[in-house]
């Protein structure tokens, strides 16, 4: 576990959401803080998926950095959330290495 606390440690932004001592949203920024932003982590409890938890913190990440590019990567599923929230599909290629962590 303390190894994947360090995403988050090695992240320029990270908010969370709380119900009192709970945990119930997260996401993470990586950023240069000029040119370009990226969403990692994005995740809502799903006890309280629906009530605009995941939009406000999108919203507060782009506030942090409103001039930057916006970037995510996700699955064609969850695409269209982010297009909900003002992302747009780019037909950019997208190379990887995976990570040994990631399948
Ligand atoms: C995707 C996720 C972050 C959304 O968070 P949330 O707080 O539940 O979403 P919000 O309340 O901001 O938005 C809800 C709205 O988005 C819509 N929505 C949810 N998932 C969607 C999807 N995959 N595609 C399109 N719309 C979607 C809902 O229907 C709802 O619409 P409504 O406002 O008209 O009722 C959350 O469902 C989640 O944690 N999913 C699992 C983890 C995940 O896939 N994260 C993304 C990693 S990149």
């Amino acid at each position: 576990m303390k190894k994947f606390n360090l995403p988050f440690i090695n992240s320029t932004l990270v908010i969370s959401a709380w119900e009192k001592e709970r945990l119930i949203g997260a996401v993470r920024v990586l950023s240069d803080k000029i040119i370009r932003s990226v969403i990692y982590d994005l995740v809502i409890d799903p006890e309280y998926q629906g009530n605009g938890i995941g939009k406000e913190l999108l919203k507060r990440c782009i506030e942090c950095f409103p001039d930057t590019e916006w970037l995510v990567q996700t699955k064609e599923e969850i695409s269209g959330y982010y297009e909900r929230n003002g992302f747009k599909k780019q037909k950019d290629v997208f190379l990887s290495i995976p990570s040994k962590y990631i399948r």
